[in-house]
């Protein structure tokens, strides 16, 4: 019994995330969804916000209902204001912001090259690209007051090998890795750390919006969003603290690099 004790006492030293302030964005479903969860199970604050507001609603009922902590709030990371109310939200719930876990994404469609006019480039672009460095913007001058923190963002396998298709997608995907491995470098004398998780195709409504069983030929396995989540908390957790600027990629084995 005093064994397992110790035990429990080292899982929640290296993994333990109570008090801990996470936003989560793209919470409303899916990777974002498992994400929230597996935070707020571990003890985390979580601020689960998402451009569906009634998603969310409903993933924060199921947090509270198991007992966990989370605040929720619907917001669209290409808009400025909106990022800017979820996190004076957060700090007046719980004083600061320690994790910011940039999920929400939109997909590509599997859209051909004369398929991807300008506007579907930027519409894409704005959403994928840009939300990450808008919420990163709002977040970082929070994380440099009290010099730590941890962000993750949500890449892609598409973002590390491309695709055949969804060249706007691939390409946000490929910045995010870029976003992520600068900012590391820029704020790792901060206690600041950056990393990436680039899944593999994971059973998600966008990876079943895309071409569900086709892909299932190419990539040999498919993930759960809970697969994608344990690599995020990893990457949160005190156990991760020598990581930044690192990309994991959860596929299974499906691709390697
Ligand atoms: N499922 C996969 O196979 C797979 C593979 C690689 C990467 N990803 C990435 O994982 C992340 C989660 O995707 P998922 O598969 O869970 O998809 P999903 O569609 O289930 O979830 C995406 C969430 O992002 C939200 N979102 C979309 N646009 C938004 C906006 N403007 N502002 C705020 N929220 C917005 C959606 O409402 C949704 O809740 C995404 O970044 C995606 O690109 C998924």
């Amino acid at each position: 019994m005093a064994l397992k004790q110790k035990m429990m006492e080292n899982a929640y030293r290296f993994f333990g995330l109570e008090g801990k302030t996470a936003i989560v964005t793209g919470a409303g479903n899916g990777i974002g969804k498992a994400i929230a969860k597996m935070l707020a199970s571990l003890g985390a604050n979580v601020m689960a916000c998402d451009i569906e507001g009634d998603s969310v609603a409903a993933v924060a009922d199921e947090i509270v209902s198991e007992g966990y902590k989370v605040i929720h709030s619907k917001c669209d990371i290409t808009k400025l204001d909106e990022i800017r109310a979820t996190v004076k939200q957060t700090v007046a719930a719980y004083g600061t912001v320690d994790i910011l876990v940039n999920c929400g994404a939109t997909m590509g469609g599997g859209k051909k090259i004369a398929e991807v006019h300008p506007e579907e480039w930027n519409r894409l672009i704005t959403t994928n690209l840009t939300g990450v460095y808008n919420f990163c913007w709002e977040v970082i001058p929070i994380m440099r007051e009290k010099q730590s923190g941890k962000i993750i963002n949500i890449s892609s396998e598409a973002g590390i090998a491309g695709e055949d298709c969804d060249i706007h997608y691939s390409a946000a995907k490929a910045g995010v890795i870029g976003l992520t491995k600068s900012l590391a470098r820029e704020l790792g004398h901060e206690k600041i750390n950056v990393n990436c998780v680039a899944p593999g195709f994971t059973e998600t409504r966008m990876a079943h919006e895309w071409e569900f069983e086709p892909a299932l030929k190419i990539f040999w396995k498919i993930g759960q969003p809970e697969d994608q989540a344990a690599a995020v908390v990893f990457l949160a957790s005190e156990a991760a603290n020598f990581f930044s600027g690192q990309v994991l990629s959860p596929n299974g084995g499906a691709y390697m690099f």
